[in-house]
This record gives C-alpha cells, structure tokens and sequence, in this order.
C-alpha cells in the first residue's frame, strides 16, 4: 500500500474508544464527470472503489478497467453498502432514488447543486426553505450523516489540484455538515486525495458555497470564465475569505 494510501486506512473509534473499523473504501453514486474524478483520484490515493450509475454496472465496464484492480462496479445500493465512504454526486432531481437502508449510519458525501433548468423546480429549494443537501439530508433520515462538498469545484480542476500534505500550492475544499464526527470523516478523505478543508458550519451554510457565490468555481481559476481557465491552487486562506464573502 503507498504512503498515501496508508493515511487513508484510519480508526474509528467508538464511545468508549475501542477500535472498530478502518476506512478503506470509497462508495460512489454517480460516475460521472465528479463521480469518474473522485474514482481516479481515490485509486491514485490507494484506496478501493465502488462505482455504481443508473444504468447498471455493465455500464461502468470501460472505466473499471481504466482505474484498474482497485476499481469495481456495482448497483448503486451495492456501493452505498460497501463504501467507508459514501459519495453521492448526481443531479440532484434524483435525490429520492438514492438508497436509504445501506446508508444507515454512515457518512454521506454530497456534491450536489440544483440546477432548475436540468432539475426541474424543487419548490422547497426555489422558497429558499432548505438547501439541496438539507433535502437530502431531510430524506435519507437523521441517523445519515450528509457532508456537503466537492460541488463548488469544476470537475477537471478537481482531478488537477490535489497536492500533499503541507505542500505550499495546496489546495483547499469548503465542507459543511451538521455532525462533527462525519466532518471529521469528510476531512480525513479530502486530506487523502489531497485537499486541505475549511468548515464553512452546519450544513445549511452549505449554501455559501453554491453556484452564484464566490466560492463556487472562482477561487481555483484566475478568471471568471472558470471552466475555460487552468486550474489555480486555492489556499484555506482564500476558501475563507470567499466564504465570508457570501454574506449572511
Ligand atoms: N461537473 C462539475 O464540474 C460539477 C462540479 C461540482 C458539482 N457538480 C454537481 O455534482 C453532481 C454530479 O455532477 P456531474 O457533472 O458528475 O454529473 P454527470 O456527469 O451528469 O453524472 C451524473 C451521474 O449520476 C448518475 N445518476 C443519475 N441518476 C442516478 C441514480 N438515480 N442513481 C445512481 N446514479 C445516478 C449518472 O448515471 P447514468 O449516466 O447511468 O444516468 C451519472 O453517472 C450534480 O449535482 C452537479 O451539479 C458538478
């Protein structure tokens, strides 16, 4: 296993602080453009994979192989079972096919962000009552931690920017969550693929960093035609002030 990989290999600890598991595996719900990046970056990282789309495994065929042994292909309520981790980056007008019952006390990674215009109105999103990943949250039931992040990240800057640790062009990503010990969690990934973290609060202040703030997209280009520029290294300090930023 590469050093990378062995920081990934952490403990969780129980109440009484026993020892209970290692966290080995990343469970996507998704492989698309993020899901396939968090795949490549993962397995580069030296942890296993569990891909899963809506079209079924066969589907994913090609791009198992690309990943290589670390890699398979699953059902979505297969992955969502077998992930440490679990990351669901889909549109978020999917958001109730997601599976419940594998999910049961786990960490829930979201990328999400709502798009009307791919999504169709969600009301309660268009009335400002929740936020895409409070609705997730709100579904998937209280004993499902949901962190969200990696959704203010254009795709092929986040499968360009991850440095080590401590290196001075490392990068930082926003994550929010109303459980501290799933942030934890959130953190520890993200430091494994190589991103530093700043914790922007509880999940409901996971809209700072949604498309149309100055968090989203911006701070990792050097112009506002982000998805046009090469990727720019964003520091925690950066993150901050673009999160402050957003106002309240
Ligand atoms: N693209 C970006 O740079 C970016 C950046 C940040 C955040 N995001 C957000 O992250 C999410 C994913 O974005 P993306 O660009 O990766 O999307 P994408 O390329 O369109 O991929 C979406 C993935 O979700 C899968 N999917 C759809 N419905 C599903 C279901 N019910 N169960 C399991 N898998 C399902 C799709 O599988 P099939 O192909 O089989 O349908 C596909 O693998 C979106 O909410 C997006 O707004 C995107």
């Amino acid at each position: 296993m590469e050093a990378r990989a062995i920081r990934a290999v952490s403990r969780n600890r129980s109440a009484v602080g026993v020892v209970v598991a290692y966290m080995v595996t990343l469970g996507l719900i998704g492989s698309g453009n993020i899901g396939s990046t968090l795949a490549r970056l993962a397995v580069d990282s030296g942890l296993d994979v569990v891909l899963s789309n809506s079209r079924g495994p066969e589907t994913l065929r090609d791009l198992v192989a690309e990943l290589g042994p670390r890699a398979r292909a699953a059902t979505a309520a297969e992955a969502a079972a077998a992930g440490d981790w679990v990351v669901v980056t889909i549109p978020v007008k999917a958001y109730q096919q997601v599976p419940r019952e594998p999910l049961a006390g786990k960490t829930v990674l979201d990328t999400g962000n709502y798009y009307p215009q791919r999504d169709g109105n969600i009301p309660e999103l268009d009335k400002k009552e929740t936020t895409d990943s409070g609705l997730l949250q709100g579904y998937l039931g209280g004993d499902v931690h949901v962190v969200k992040v990696f959704n203010n990240i254009y795709f092929k800057h986040l499968g360009l920017l991850p440095r080590p640790a401590g290196a001075a062009d490392r990068s930082a990503l926003p994550i929010a969550g109303d459980d501290a010990g799933a942030k934890a969690q959130a953190r520890e990934l993200l430091d494994v693929l190589g991103f530093d973290t700043v914790d922007a609060g509880p999940l409901a202040e996971g809209r700072r960093f949604q498309p149309d703030t100055p968090a989203y997209g911006l701070p990792y280009a050097s112009a506002a035609d982000f998805m046009n520029e090469p990727p720019q290294p964003a520091p925690v300090t950066a993150i901050e002030a673009a999160l402050a930023a957003a106002g309240n």
